[in-house]
């Protein structure tokens, strides 16, 4: 069960280190490796579906080109995402992750927080998501604000780009439960602050495990890696539940 205050192993894009990212191997690899919580990013498509894909253009990870948004969803399933993988609806990776770890979403297309505050009430009124399995995310403090109240039980989290100046006021008025950092622009005097204004802080994307141990060191709640199993040489190697 997923529990606030440890320190969670977040799965990036999945397993991004073992399978194509934000596809459906991507995030059956990293319920395999016990991630504590696996991040996603959504875009929409043209005719408004909720598809999980990082960038806005298709040309980096997938067969295609030109902008996610400039396509319908059956354009998008033709393509090739890596391995044979499809661009994954998010309704798909919900019911493919069925409760069975937490879920960080990032809202990294304009209007999804909308649609995905939709998506998400129906998991927690109907299961199988309790609301403390989600997180939603996003560099963008408009869409935050958009979903917040649309969906108050889900706790929101800002992300920071670069160096985190003026972080925790950011936080403050935002309101958001969790402040996600890239660990290289991480001081422990950052951490720290953020920690006393009662943030959780998450850093990305951290891959090795000397690195995220002294982050945790530093009070870091979360670690997002391309590399999930590092939750067991962190744990000490014991393998649990
Ligand atoms: O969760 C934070 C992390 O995913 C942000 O960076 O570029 O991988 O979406 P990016
Ligand atoms: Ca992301």
């Amino acid at each position: 069960m997923l529990c606030w205050g440890m320190v969670l192993v977040i799965g990036h894009r999945g397993a991004a280190a073992h399978a194509p990212e934000n596809t459906l191997a991507s995030f059956r690899k990293a319920l395999e490796l016990g991630a504590d919580m696996i991040e996603l990013d959504v875009h929409l498509s043209s005719d408004g579906e909720l598809v999980v894909i990082h960038d806005d253009t298709l040309d980096r990870t997938t067969d295609g080109f030109g902008p996610v948004s400039s396509m319908t969803l059956s354009d998008l399933r033709e393509l090739d995402a890596g391995g044979g993988e499809r661009v994954p609806m998010l309704r798909e990776v919900l019911e493919l992750i069925g409760g069975q770890c937490g879920v960080d979403i990032e809202l990294k297309g304009e209007g999804t927080a909308g649609p995905v505050a939709s998506m998400l009430r129906r998991s927690v009124d109907e299961g199988p998501f309790a609301p403390g399995s989600l997180l939603v995310t996003s560099f963008n403090p408009i869409e935050l604000m958009e979903f917040a109240p649309l969906c108050p039980e889900v706790r929101i989290g800002i992300l920071v780009e670069g160096v985190p100046e003026g972080v925790v006021e950011v936080g403050g008025h935002l309101a958001v439960r969790t402040i996600g950092l890239d660990h290289r622009f991480m001081t422990e005097e950052v951490v720290r602050e953020c920690i006393r204004a009662g943030f959780e802080v998450h850093a990305w994307t951290v891959n090795d495990m000397e690195r995220a141990r002294m982050l945790i060191g530093w009070g870091v709640g979360a670690i997002i890696t391309d590399r999930p199993e590092l939750k067991w040489d962190l744990s000490g190697g014991e393998r649990g539940g």
